[in-house]
């Protein structure tokens, strides 16, 4: 199979190979995905001004991460049900991240277990995120097995107290419990490839995928809702919680869904090593403003003191470092890794990061620049003027 030119084309490929279902709950935002669109205005609105002459042999790509170096300033985001994307799809997610010399952050709401990824990537850098349940015990207990499977870096979901409305799940039965429906049942049935390879081969294996996180007692299959009040997402976490997990965790926390300065002092006061700007790719909030667009002004506060990651939105490599030159260290990129994987597995999630890896080394080249860190003195906003019919769009407003 020949390899996609670009990240819109494993987007293509994925949606090719997914039922509607799974590819839109990855694919869209939330309610009328005003967040979505500007997400990509505000990336697309900035511009690097490039040094010329340079004449720098070569890049260097490698980045300290939260006390980690890294081979390039990327992240595996944590993303629920990857494991349905492909088979055992945590594991290959874990084992080309690896390969490319990145951390890969496991969701709680993943389907392999975090000792089963350690043991299919025991080479991998693996974090974890964390929805912290109604019962904390249950969630301490997870955080043992988390450290025991050697994870060096907890990020914890800030940004989710309730259920996001996202109307084209229902539309599409996409819900838990799913519903079933003649629409749901040719919609798989029309991805044989999937059909077969994932969804069949887990209920020959194991039967239908859980999450595997979830205590025995407590786990059902991800198709039915689970009652249990234990393991309900905890929607009334706040920062005293952060700072009992702060005493409970021994490795790096990370706060993740911060969008405003006042809530970063915060997670530097709880004792966060990092935070990751984040808007969950525009798939709760609709209203929330652009990560790029916020980011300056809080990595400028506390930028000294933690770790400014962000995510959301990212297309190419170009991309990740119009959010290096806004001030974080590094990007978490969600979609992207799950579009490898289900265009061909592990190959096509190494490939995807590959990929990026190439986008950013030509971006940063022409730059004339030698490493992602330097990007700050690249940077120059504008913004597109609104446009009259038929006329070009200008460039306006121009600022540091
Ligand atoms: C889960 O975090 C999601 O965005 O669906």
């Amino acid at each position: 199979m020949q390899r996609p030119l670009n990240a819109g084309g494993f987007r293509d490929a994925a949606r090719r190979a997914l039922p509607k279902a799974l590819f839109e709950y990855i694919d869209r935002g939330t309610e009328d995905e005003n967040a979505l669109r500007c997400l990509r205005n505000s990336l697309d609105s900035i511009t690097l001004v490039p040094r010329v002459l340079t004449g720098h042999p070569q890049r260097e790509l490698r980045t300290e991460i939260l006390g980690e170096t890294t081979a390039m300033p990327l992240v595996v985001a944590p993303t629920a049900l990857a494991g349905l994307v492909s088979h055992n799809g945590e594991i290959k997610l874990a084992r080309a991240a690896a390969r490319m010399g990145i951390p890969v952050c496991i969701s709680t709401q993943s389907i392999t277990t975090i000792e089963e990824i350690r043991a299919g990537a025991p080479g991998a850098s693996l974090w974890f995120q964390l929805y912290m349940w109604k019962d904390r015990n249950l969630s301490r207990a997870l955080l043992e097995r988390v450290e025991k499977a050697g994870v060096t870096t907890l990020v914890v979901t800030a940004d989710t107290p309730t259920s996001p409305k996202r109307e084209y799940n229902h539309r599409n039965g996409f819900s838990i419990p799913i519903k079933y429906s003649l629409r749901l049942g040719l919609d798989v049935a029309l991805h044989p490839r999937w059909l077969c390879g994932v969804l069949l081969r887990y209920l020959l294996e194991t039967g239908m995928p859980t999450y595997g996180h979830y205590p025995q007692e407590f786990r059902s299959a991800v198709t039915r809702l689970s009652i249990a009040e234990a393991v309900r997402l905890e929607n009334l976490l706040n920062w005293d919680d952060i700072h009992q997990l702060r005493r409970w965790w021994k490795g790096k926390l990370v706060i993740k869904g911060v969008l405003g300065v006042h809530d970063a002092h915060l997670a530097k006061t709880a004792g966060a090593d990092g935070i990751v700007v984040s808007a969950h790719g525009a798939r709760n909030l609709d209203i929330a403003p652009a990560p790029i667009d916020v980011l300056s002004g809080i990595a400028d506060a506390v930028g000294h003191d933690l770790d400014v990651l962000a995510d959301s939105g990212v297309k190419r490599g170009s991309d990740v470092l119009k959010y290096i030159a806004n001030g974080a260290r590094s990007v978490m990129i969600g979609r992207l890794p799950l579009w490898g994987l289900a265009t061909n597995g592990e190959a096509g999630a190494e490939d995807l990061l590959a990929m990026l890896r190439d986008e950013i080394d030509v971006t940063l080249t022409m730059l004339g620049l030698q490493q992602p860190s330097e990007c700050h003195t690249a940077l120059q906003r504008t913004r597109l003027t609104p446009q009259r019919s038929g006329t070009k769009s200008k460039f306006a407003e121009q600022g540091s």
